[in-house]
Order: structure tokens, then C-alpha cells, then sequence
């Protein structure tokens, strides 16, 4: 049966989430756009009142709640700022490769780590030479005794210049393709380099930085999961977040359009209120349909996850759309906005700028088609 009911718990984490967004959140949102400025205080807080790790389950120290759980509370703090949100939810990205693969002692130790020291992690897939195209990395882990000693650089890492541990992906067979990448968790304390703070268009809250690795020594206990079998891990994990990210592109969507329909009201031309025109009325119309449209496919894509069912297809289509969704929708705020809405001193440009991402990390909109028409033209993959 389909029931979009919440319960009253999920009833209970939204207003939880919410309040949190309205409090903590918004009233310095654009300031830490303005300035760049990494959200400490909001995470301490947020790890207060457990908004972080929310994913970790019980027996590693988090409460263990549900993948549509974690989207109905990316969407609510999102919608206060998706630059404080990616920080806050970085752990969940960093952390799901260990959780799907990882020892039992390392799960225990990592998950105590995150859950009662309140430390923070980081996703280290990416390089200069691949993005979309993962298989082409070029750092190498190559095993002495028993340890892996890890070379080479990661960019554009969320929490990079914070984070205490990196899920680090690397090239254990450099002539192996996808089936030469391994997983490792590396420790900050082990010679990680931070190179460089990213001065970005959006998101300006969230840290995003280069992390170098020079003859970084990693424990063999380290290795999550089996050598070589880090680029299904990557795949698995992309699953699991992505409607996580597709949650927050429509908590952004819909701050955009509450402040459209509050502007709408308020400025008058011709002599009524904005909102009386049907051009104004029709772009909330679209605004309103495609929000929907994104929570449902976001919501689809966690609850299949839940019921421990494949999401390959169903987490693309809810990333891809509800980005588009997100940058399409700040768009039209900015138009309802008219001149105004290209001013900084109101809110819609910084939304605008913050979607952007949305159709970039975690997988580009390109990406997601790529996913999507695969699985829609080809037999099952996996
Ligand atoms: N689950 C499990 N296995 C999967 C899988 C999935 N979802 N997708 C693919 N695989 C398996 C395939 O079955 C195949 O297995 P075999 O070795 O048994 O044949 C193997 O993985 C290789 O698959 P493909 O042939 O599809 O691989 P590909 O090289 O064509 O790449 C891709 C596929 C979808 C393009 C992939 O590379 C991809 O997702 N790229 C985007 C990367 C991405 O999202 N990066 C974001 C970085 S994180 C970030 O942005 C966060 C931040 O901090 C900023």
C-alpha cells in the first residue's frame, strides 16, 4: 500500500529540524554566504540536539533512524542554508563507505568517534583528472607490511580543511581500471595535507579544499572492504546519498518559492499586488508542482533503501530532477523578484548561486541521465 502519511515521530524530527533551521540557521545564513565562513557553531549545536551522525545505527553509537528520516531533515535544513547543511551531512557521505564496508572494530571505533566525540568526516573521491569519470584517478595505495602508503590528491573535498578522518579512495592495481581502486579510512594525524580553501560561487558556508597525500601511512585494518572492490563501494554509497542531496535541492527550491510568494504579495505594479497577475501566478504554479514532484521521487528513492531494495535508478532520477528542480525554481524567484532579485541585500541570489551545486557534486546532471538512461535502456546491471 502507498501511504505518504508521516508518522508522528517523522512528524515530530520535521519540526525538529525546522526550528532548528529557523533559529540557528537562517538568522546568519547570508552572513556566512557573505563571508565564507565555516558553520562550527551550528555543527556543535546541531551535534547537541542530534541532528548529526542521525544515520550511524545504534550499535555504533547514533540513533539508527531511516534513510527517509535523514531526507525529511536535509530538506528542513536546507531550507535554512544548504551551505550549513552540507557541512552537517558530510559525515553521512563520508561515513556510509565504512558502514557498508568496514570491520565491526572499525565501524565501532569510527562510529564512537563521530557519535561521542563529535568528530567530523570527509568523502575523498574526486581528483584533478577525475570527476565524472572515477576509474580514471591516479592516487595509488600500495601496500608494505601492514600498512598501505597512499600518494596523490583529492579536490573539491567538503569539510576537507576540518575533518579529523577521509574515506580515501585509491589505485591498489593502477592497470585494473574500476576493479583496481581500494577504500581506505585515513586519519588526519596521519600527514594529510590541506592545500587549498575553494573560494566558490555558492554554498560559501560549506569548506571545500584540496587534500594531498605524501607517503601517507595507512593501517591494513583501514582497508574498507575487500583491495580492489572500492569502486562498487563508491557506486553503493552514491546510492545511499544522493537522495540526501536531492532532498536538500528541494529544501532550496522551496525556501525560494515561500520567498517569491511573500514578495509576490508585497510589490505592487499596475496597481495590485504582483501576485494578481497570472504570469506571477503560473511561475508559483510550476514552482509549486515541481517541489512536489522532487519530494516525491526524494522520498521514493530513501523509502526503497529502507526496505533494503536496490536505488540505482530511482536515487538518479530524484537527484537529477530535483536539482534542475532547485535551479530552475531560485531562477524564477530571482524573475518574480524582478531587479531586485539580482541584488544582494535580498535573499533569492544566494539561493540561486546555492542550487548551482546541486546539478554539480554527488554527480552531475549529465551523470545522473548517464545512470538513468542505462538502466532504462539496458538489462540490470548489478
Ligand atoms: N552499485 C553497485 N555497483 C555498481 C553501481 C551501483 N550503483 N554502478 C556501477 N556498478 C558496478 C558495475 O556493475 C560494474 O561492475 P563490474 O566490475 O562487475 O562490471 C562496475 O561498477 C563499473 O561500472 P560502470 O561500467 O558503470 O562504470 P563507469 O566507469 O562507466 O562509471 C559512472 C559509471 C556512473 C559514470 C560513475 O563513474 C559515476 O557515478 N561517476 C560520478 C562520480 C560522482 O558522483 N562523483 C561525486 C564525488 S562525491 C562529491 O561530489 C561530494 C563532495 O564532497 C563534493
Amino acid at each position: 500500500m502507498v501511504d505518504f502519511t508521516l508518522t508522528d515521530e517523522q512528524k515530530n524530527l520535521r519540526e525538529l529540524a525546522h526550528d532548528f533551521a529557523e533559529k540557528e540557521i537562517r538568522p546568519v545564513a547570508w552572513e556566512l554566504d557573505k563571508e565564507s565562513t565555516f558553520p562550527r557553531a551550528i555543527i556543535d549545536k546541531a551535534f547537541e540536539v542530534g541532528l548529526m551522525n542521525t544515520h550511524v545505527e545504534e550499535q555504533y553509537g547514533g540513533p539508527g533512524l531511516s534513510y527517509l528520516d535523514g531526507c525529511i531533515i536535509e530538506e528542513e535544513l536546507s531550507w535554512g542554508c544548504s551551505g550549513v547543511q552540507t557541512s552537517l551531512g558530510c559525515n553521512g557521505l563520508a561515513s556510509a563507505p565504512v558502514f557498508l564496508g568496514g570491520s565491526e572494530e572499525v565501524k565501532k571505533e569510527f562510529g564512537q568517534s563521530l557519535t561521542q566525540d563529535g568528530t567530523l568526516a570527509s568523502f575523498c573521491l574526486t581528483e584533478p583528472g577525475a570527476g565524472s569519470d572515477v576509474s580514471g584517478m591516479r592516487t595509488k595505495a600500495v601496500k608494505k607490511g601492514d600498512k598501505y602508503v597512499l600518494n596523490g590528491s583529492k579536490c573539491f573535498i567538503t569539510n576537507g580543511s576540518h575533518a579529523d578522518w577521509f574515506t580515501v579512495y585509491a589505485k591498489t592495481d593502477l592497470d585494473a581500471g574500476h576493479r583496481g581502486i581500494s577504500a581506505f579510512l585515513v586519519r588526519k594525524d596521519d600527514t594529510v595535507i590541506v592545500d587549498k580553501k575553494e573560494d566558490k560561487m555558492g554554498q560559501r558556508a560549506s569548506n571545500t579544499a584540496t587534500i594531498t597525500f605524501n607517503d601517507t601511512e595507512v593501517d591494513a585494518k583501514y582497508l574498507i572492504g575487500e583491495e580492489n572492490k572500492g569502486f562498487k563501494l563508491a557506486m553503493m554509497t552514491l546510492d545511499r546519498t544522493r537522495p540526501g542531496v536531492a532532498a536538500m535541492a528541494t529544501g532550496i527550491a522551496r525556501a525560494a518559492m515561500e520567498f517569491a510568494i511573500d514578495y509576490s504579495k508585497e510589490r505592487v505594479q499596475f496597481g495590485v499586488p504582483i501576485a494578481m497577475h497570472q504570469a506571477i501566478q503560473f511561475m508559483i504554479a510550476d514552482m509549486a508542482t515541481e517541489i512536489e514532484a522532487s519530494r516525491l521521487l526524494t522520498w521514493q528513492s530513501a523509502v526503497l533503501l529502507d526496505q533494503g531494495k536496490r536505488n540505482t535508478l530511482q536515487s538518479s532520477h530524484a537527484k537529477r530532477f530535483a536539482a534542475d528542480t532547485a535551479m530552475k525554481v531560485t531562477t524564477d524567484a530571482v524573475q518574480v523578484y524582478g531587479g531586485y532579485g539580482f541584488i544582494k541585500e535580498y535573499p533569492v541570489e544566494k539561493l540561486m548561486r546555492d542550487a548551482k551545486i546541486m546539478q554539480l557534486y554527488e554527480g552531475t546532471a549529465q551523470i545522473q541521465r548517464l545512470v538513468i538512461a542505462r538502466e532504462t535502456l539496458l538489462p540490470r546491471r548489478v
